[in-house]
């Protein structure tokens, strides 16, 4: 499994303000959660890394945006109404609910006849040493007996308008999918689109999830990141049936896109479904797993979703949802492969991967090693002398001025050698070091060399660099060039 464990990055994105628990000053939701200053931006990130490389530079792509709550019937149509349920069973005496397939797995608390009563707690699936005994009752209270198993849907319902009836009965979308199978002839007819072409979105959803759980991994809010890719089911592409063939390229593309933001490789795999896991509409799914601390884990399902929902939409509404193949003159239904990742698991495995326990010269240094496109800082600004005005002008003009183009922060709340760590523990990949040769003594009347340091999180190299060149310089540096290859055109700094 992934070295670090959960409770030491929930503890960072608590204190560093990536994440809180949301309504947490009345006791917390416990299934919702907050992005904090740097979570937000983190998140913001992902997303605009995701839509930039799987939307405005494809050729293929377009996007969407639309609404959370949707007419009633896309969840008839699509099945959710009456498939999106897990069985539950309740505490006749706590009340509390449990998922029938889950509740064998839970350690269970026991009062032991034979030592008089006692509490134990034993490990799910196992007897009582003392007695005997197996679980019967409800593992949490250890009094009440479980109703027998019921269907409970996900789906979270609500009203729409002012009178709270059975007509004005909707639901907050459990996935955003949806959304984008009603649209499809909107988006064909207004963007004379042939297939194969995608439309992706990314955008909230919601599940009552029964056992949420494992920080941000399972919520009953959060948010997706979905693309359908519609294609000719008629069609093959070197000699393969054109939705075989792409719902391969998709798995590829996804998986690549993940390590190339910073998942090691070794803690990818993919998950081939069998038949009894597939959902209701799908060919074939197949999941991206990250090696989470819990275990592996889904990250994100590819899944070839036919035409199951664009017949389904049809079929309920009345419209044609086809399109017209010009060259054999026929109405085709597409297929559509879908991938679809959650922002809130990706962020939680980038985090993972990117947590490092470090010693230099004797320290522990705990650095997030981020990549410099998904880092939630890209600069930050530091004074190494704070009682010196000029040093701490430049500093502010100088974050000003960077900040016009990344996101820089200026901080001068510690000695330099803290200043670092603070910034080495939120992933911000460069700091820049304004100090008294930088300004010289305006006493004195000297003007400074007018260089700063700049240092980088993973090396710790310094280099030395002259003002006028920071932009030049980032603009490099946070385009995709390597330290290395830039930081050799400059004279190094002492760490
Ligand atoms: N439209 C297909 C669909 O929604 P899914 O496998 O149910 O498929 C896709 O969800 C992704 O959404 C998951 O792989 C996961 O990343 C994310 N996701 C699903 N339920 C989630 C939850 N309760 N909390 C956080 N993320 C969730």
């Amino acid at each position: 499994m992934t070295s670090t464990s959960m409770d030491v990055l929930v503890s960072l994105c608590k204190r560093r303000g990536f994440v809180f628990q949301s309504s947490e000053i009345y006791g917390g939701t416990g299934s919702c959660w907050d992005y904090g200053p740097l979570g937000v931006e983190l998140r913001n990130n992902i997303k605009r890394v995701w839509w930039r490389d799987f939307v405005q530079q494809r050729a293929d792509m377009v996007g969407l945006d639309a609404s959370i709550l949707m007419h009633p019937t896309v969840w008839k149509a699509s099945g959710h109404v009456d498939h999106f349920t897990d069985p539950m069973v309740d505490c006749r005496e706590c009340k509390r609910r449990f998922r029938a397939d889950q509740v064998d797995e839970m350690a269970w608390i026991h009062y032991c006849e034979a030592t008089k009563g006692n509490k134990f707690t034993i490990a799910g699936g196992e007897a009582c040493k003392h007695c005997g005994a197996r679980r019967t009752l409800c593992p949490e209270c250890g009094r009440g007996e479980l109703t027998a198993p019921r269907l409970f849907n996900l789906m979270f319902k609500t009203f729409m308008g002012p009178v709270e009836e059975d007509a004005s009965v909707t639901y907050l979308r459990p996935e955003t999918a949806q959304g984008i199978f009603v649209n499809f002839d909107n988006v064909l007819q207004s963007t004379r689109r042939k297939l194969p072409f995608g439309i992706a979105q990314i955008g909230k959803a919601f599940r009552n999830e029964i056992t949420p759980g494992n920080f941000i991994f399972r919520s009953r809010e959060f948010e997706q990141m979905e693309i359908e890719f519609f294609v000719n089911p008629h069609e093959t592409v070197e000699g393969r049936p054109a939705d075989e063939h792409w719902h391969d390229r998709w798995i590829e593309d996804c998986r690549a896109w993940f390590t190339r933001y910073g998942l090691q490789p070794d803690n990818v795999r993919l998950h081939e479904h069998e038949r009894a896991e597939l959902a209701h509409y799908a060919k074939r799914t197949v999941d991206l797993l990250y090696r989470f601390p819990m275990g592996w884990s889904e990250l994100m399902g590819i899944a070839n979703r036919t035409d199951f929902d664009l017949k389904q939409h049809a079929k309920l509404s009345g419209k044609s949802l086809t399109w017209f193949d010009e060259e054999r003159k026929e109405h085709v239904v597409p297929f559509v492969i879908e991938p679809s990742a959650g922002v809130d698991r990706a962020l939680l495995a980038f985090l993972l991967d990117a947590y490092r326990e470090e010693e230099v010269r004797g320290d522990k240094r705990v650095v997030l090693r981020l990549h410099p496109e998904l880092a939630p800082v890209k600069i930050a600004v530091l004074p190494l002398l704070k009682k010196r005005a000029e040093i701490v002008a430049s500093g502010h003009a100088l974050r000003t001025r960077l900040a016009r183009r990344w996101v820089t922060i200026y901080d001068d709340t510690a000695a330099i050698g803290r200043l670092y760590r603070r910034q080495d523990e939120v992933g911000t990949p460069y700091c820049v070091t304004v100090d008294v040769k930088t300004v010289g003594d305006q006493e004195k009347g000297e003007v400074g060399d007018q260089r700063v340091t700049i240092r980088e999180r993973d090396s710790m190299e310094q280099i030395r660099v002259p003002i006028d060149e920071l932009d030049s310089l980032f603009d490099r540096l946070l385009g995709g060039s390597a330290w290395a290859e830039v930081a050799g055109a400059h004279p190094r700094a002492e760490s």
